[in-house]
């Protein structure tokens, strides 16, 4: 053994013991003769002094060490004085007083400090090149750490309710979420390629058909797409799916798997069931559909109050059909005039001729462009509607509802954001159900909010030939503190119902037998009834450690250019390997 301890773990009830640390030298000072060594490892900090009159030649080495040498220490534990005790540190009341120290390895100069508070200030490229570096970090040591115990709940959970963990293949066919494939070509089938998964979706339902009843998977994901701060190239699910259930099931399970999440991050457990709302309210309330609900500011509708009003832009909307709804951004009645223009030209690139507004001002007075149009009745009704007091800024928008909602819902956040009043502690979960089935592609055909294997609600079938876009989905969102953490649905079982989607989708009936015919003739063997989930696990554990980004919650995470800059990845391979899978590059510099 080289080590008798880690150097996280010392108490002053180790005095007197003889130790043996391994770790990193973090700092080397020589304070009057005595050189003081912060050696590093995964667990903690120790504080390792030496003193020439013990050994001169461990003092010798000691001085020439250098950050990040890896270095093994053997000394006696010792109380520091009372006046030398860091409080800040688990082992602050110790140091260990070395009489031995072997260089177990140097280290050239770090290119950049391995401390949580400078390493936040170094651009992330850098950190992304030395990886292995950054990830030396405390911070993120413990986000890995928060990482493996957040998944290891997961397990237990699912263990524990009777799922059984199943991998499927990375090298597949095509399966729509939404994004582009990775494409992998077939050395031995030449001209074809294999798609990596952009979700285990199709293999999950299969495994329904074949009886498994419950499925979980700490599943690896990948999509071509374009990225952000909650979006990578690579990223983890957990993907659950199940066989006579109904939505209630799902909901109520993954209620319970995020109470024990939360628990095993050390986090609040939110009281169960966790609200839930239908997707048509969180877009009207919210305009979002994945509402942040960690503050109010929701949207109201005003359109009945100005049905007919003086003020023409408003009363002309509601004549039309439109809406004229409203936001209190509570506190804000002085937000500079540069930010109030900001504001309009959202509305105008949303499509809306202008942005109105109300700025309550000290006196109570409204200041406002539009309120000399308003009648006393008028004035009075909004008053009460939106709850305006001293201090207020009424943001007021007048167009078709999802223009309006759109708009509204990206103000709300950036009002909220501005106003303070998004506490960074509170966890605010809630459920987005009854998804629409499809949305409206650019080119005026339809395509699937969620992926065509879901299920219509069986209400609103009737509506496929008349009104699709009406059709409500047996589809579900979990969402925290406005991102979305997770989506499933219900699906579709019945192998007719399943085609007539694909042709509702708009897809060629000699497709969809080449894209999806394994998918029709396993329905036509018996399917259950079955349904599932997909939580993305990156982001969760990114709010659970309160990162602001999946790449801090990811041991090797791409860049925004889906590059690998420590590996150097993506990268031009040789010519062999390009004639081995048949691959000729053209028109590439
Ligand atoms: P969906 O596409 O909604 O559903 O994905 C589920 C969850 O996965 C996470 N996620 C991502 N995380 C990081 N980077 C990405 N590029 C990324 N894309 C998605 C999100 C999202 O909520 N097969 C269905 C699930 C089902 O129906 O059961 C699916 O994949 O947190
Ligand atoms: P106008 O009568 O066009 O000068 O507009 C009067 C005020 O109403 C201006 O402050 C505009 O920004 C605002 N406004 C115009 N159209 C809309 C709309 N669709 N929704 C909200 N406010 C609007």
């Amino acid at each position: 053994m080289m080590r008798s301890h880690t150097c996280g773990e010392l108490r002053p009830t180790h005095a007197g013991h003889h130790v043996e640390l391994c770790g990193w030298v973090d700092t080397v000072r020589d304070h009057g003769g005595l050189i003081f060594i912060d050696l590093r490892d995964r667990h903690g900090l120790a504080q390792v002094v030496f003193d020439p009159r013990d050994s001169q030649e461990a003092w010798d080495t000691a001085q020439a060490t250098r950050s990040e040498y890896v270095i093994r220490i053997a000394g006696v534990v010792e109380p520091r004085p009372a006046d030398m005790v860091n409080a800040k540190l688990p082992t602050g009341g110790i140091e260990v007083r070395a009489s031995r120290i072997q260089v177990l390895n140097r280290s050239q100069t770090p290119p950049f400090p391995l401390d949580d508070e400078e390493a936040g200030k170094v651009a992330e490229d850098l950190r992304l090149t030395y990886r292995y570096l950054d990830l030396r970090r405390p911070l993120m040591q413990q986000r890995l750490a928060k990482r493996h115990a957040i998944v290891l709940a997961a397990r237990r959970y699912f263990d524990r309710h009777g799922f059984v963990e199943v991998e499927t293949p990375i090298l597949t066919k095509s399966t729509p979420e939404g994004a582009r494939d990775y494409l992998v070509p077939s050395r031995v089938c030449p001209g074809t390629f294999f798609a990596l998964p952009q979700a285990p979706q199709q293999y999950k339902q299969l495994l329904m058909m074949a009886g498994l009843d419950r499925y979980v998977q700490i599943a690896r994901c990948f999509r071509d797409e374009d990225l952000r701060a909650d979006r990578q190239p690579e990223f983890t699910q957990i993907d659950v799916e199940m066989s006579f259930i109904e939505q209630e099931d799902i909901l109520t399970l993954v209620d319970g798997l995020v109470a024990s999440i939360c628990e095993a991050a050390g986090r609040p457990v939110p009281s169960l069931p966790l609200p839930r709302m239908t997707y048509a309210e969180a877009m009207s309330r919210y305009g979002s559909d994945k509402p942040d609900l960690r503050f109010g500011m929701e949207i109201s509708d005003l359109s009945a109050i100005f049905r007919g009003s003086a003020f023409k832009v408003f009363a002309g909307a509601v004549e039309k059909g439109n809406v004229v709804k409203a936001i209190n951004a509570k506190g804000l009645a002085g937000v500079p005039i540069r930010v109030m223009d900001e504001w309009t030209v959202l509305a105008k690139d949303a499509g809306l001729a202008g942005l109105a507004f109300i700025r309550v001002q000290d006196d109570g007075t409204w200041k406002s462009p539009i309120v000399k149009f308003f009648s006393d009745a008028e004035k009075e009704a909004l008053r009460a509607a939106l709850d305006i007091r001293v201090g207020d800024l009424v943001l007021f928008a007048a167009d078709a509802p999802d223009r309006v909602h759109t708009l509204l819902g990206r103000l709300r956040l950036l009002a909220g954001g501005m106003a303070g009043v998004v506490k960074d502690d509170t966890f605010a979960f809630t459920w987005v159900t009854d998804f629409p089935l499809f949305e409206k592609t650019e080119e005026g055909g339809l395509q699937s909010m969620h992926h065509p294997f879901t299920s219509p609600n069986p209400e609103d079938l009737p509506l496929l030939d008349s009104d699709p876009a009406k059709i409500r989905a047996r589809a579900y969102d979990i969402v925290l503190n406005g991102v979305e953490l997770g989506g499933g649905s219900i699906r579709i079982h019945d192998p007719a119902v399943q085609q007539r989607m694909f042709q509702a989708l708009g897809i060629p009936d000699a497709e969809i037998e080449d894209r999806f015919g394994h998918l029709i003739r396993a329905l036509s063997f018996g399917a259950p009834p079955h349904g599932g989930i997909a939580l993305g696990l990156d982001r969760l554990v990114m709010l659970m450690v309160g990162a602001t980004s999946i790449r801090d919650v990811i041991a090797f995470p791409k860049t925004q250019k889906a590059m690998d800059l420590m590996m150097n990845a993506p990268a031009a391979v040789d010519a062999r390997q390009l004639r081995d899978i048949h691959i000729r590059l053209a028109g590439i510099e």
